[in-house]
């Protein structure tokens, strides 16, 4: 057997395998649309924006959908919105725009533990944490996977709080059959380029609600309804034409994007179950997971390795990985202070062992395979590996 490439072998992939990579049209996909703006002048505030909201209704079945510039302030916006004040149970398990978007409305997050086999935020600790302050619960959908939504809504209606969801991987996926955007409050998906729906940079609030939809326009835009007499205190956070455009290019093709992260998860799935130490994200059979990240859980005792040390085995054959969610938020330096003495095992020990690897539409399968093969063969010579990287850390 060759060796791993850490012990002197030949790296498997002789160019880097990147984690991600957006599906991008080439210009002439685009070129119509472009000339036109581009020609008139209207490159913000123009027909596309709304075309793209419109089109994200019908795809997913919801009555409104309010473009944004990010995630990060649609989240921000839909909190300010529902006049949200108190305290939020948020999971520490999900990226840090999560809790920024709840400290930059004042809100208190009160964070909660994951599930060690969903990661995602667990309805049993989200009802420990409620108290008389607790307005809100925000459910986030790790790696585009729903949170237990039916749970999350019984206790929201038992204690009368406002659901939320950061649905920033969640684009395309299913809960019971129903397409995410459907449920709470309001969800917010980011179509940034690492998402299965991208427009460059982007975000879109989908709801139900009329009344917040209509409030959340007049928001995006500095809080003035279109009659220069301002209402509300809001933001430009608006998406741009330009954006508008790649969001309408993508959603034609989310479907077979999403079929084809599904795809690579099976090949991941398939070829590394058998080998002992590592775990993947469990996903209940009513739900479609996105497949925004295909994540592996290490047990070192099992694996035989640390998580860093397969992170810096699987570097050096060309195979570009992620540590996603680490820090959990808690831990993250900003926020370390505020969480200061809180403890969070089951969040902190997903974290500590999570190891994301390359999903993306044009990953090839024999690509996947050889991933695979790798994380294999490095598990084959994980005594020499861990001999290997303690006496590269004596010299
Ligand atoms: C869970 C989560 N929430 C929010 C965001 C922020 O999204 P955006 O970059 O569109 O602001 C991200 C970004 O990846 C995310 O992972």
């Amino acid at each position: 057997m060759k060796k791993p490439a850490i012990l002197g072998g030949e790296p498997a992939f002789n160019r880097l395998i990147p984690i991600t990579k957006p599906f991008c049209p080439s210009p002439k996909d685009i070129e119509k649309e472009l000339s036109e703006i581009f020609s008139s002048g209207q490159i913000t505030n123009g027909k596309y924006v709304k075309k793209l909201e419109e089109q994200i209704c019908e795809y997913l079945g919801v009555p409104y959908a309010v473009c944004v510039s990010s995630c990060t302030l649609g989240l921000i916006l839909t909190l300010k919105a529902l006049e949200i004040k108190g305290k939020v149970v948020v999971p520490s398990f999900t990226f840090p725009a999560t809790l920024n978007a709840l400290i930059w409305n004042n809100i208190k997050p009160k964070l909660c533990e994951c599930e060690l086999d969903t990661f995602n935020i667990n309805p049993v600790e989200v009802e420990k944490n409620i108290d008389e302050e607790t307005k809100g619960i925000m459910g986030v959908h790790v790696y585009g996977t729903a949170c237990n939504i039916e749970k999350l809504e019984e206790i929201a209606k038992k204690y009368n709080l406002m659901l939320i969801f950061d649905a920033a991987h969640g684009f395309g996926g299913k809960y019971k059959g129903k397409f995410l955007g459907n449920f709470g409050e309001a969800e917010v998906f980011s179509l940034s380029p690492t998402k299965t729906l991208v427009a460059g940079e982007g975000g879109v609030i989908t709801t139900k609600n009329r009344d917040l939809a209509e409030k959340l326009r007049i928001l995006r835009n500095y809080g003035d309804p279109g009659t220069n007499d301002f209402e509300l205190i809001g933001l430009n956070s608006r998406m741009s034409e330009l954006h508008a455009i790649l969001g309408l290019y993508s959603i034609k093709r989310v479907e077979k994007e999403i079929e084809r992260r599904n795809e690579i998860a099976q090949i991941y799935m398939e070829n590394l179950k058998e080998l002992p130490g590592i775990s993947f994200q469990k996903i209940e059979n009513f739900i479609k997971s996105t497949f925004k990240d295909f994540s592996i859980v290490i047990d070192e005792e099992e694996f035989g390795l640390k998580r860093e040390e397969l992170k810096i085995s699987l570097e050096r054959e060309n195979i570009q990985i992620k540590r996603y969610f680490y820090p959990p938020v808690h831990r993250q330096k900003v926020y370390k202070k505020m969480f200061d003495g809180i403890s969070l095992p089951v969040t902190e020990k997903i974290s500590e062992n999570v190891i994301s690897l390359p999903i993306y539409f044009s990953l090839r399968d024999e690509e996947v395979k050889k991933i695979c093969e790798c994380i294999k063969k490095i598990y084959d010579y994980r005594k020499e590996i861990k001999e290997y990287l303690k006496n590269e850390k004596k010299n």
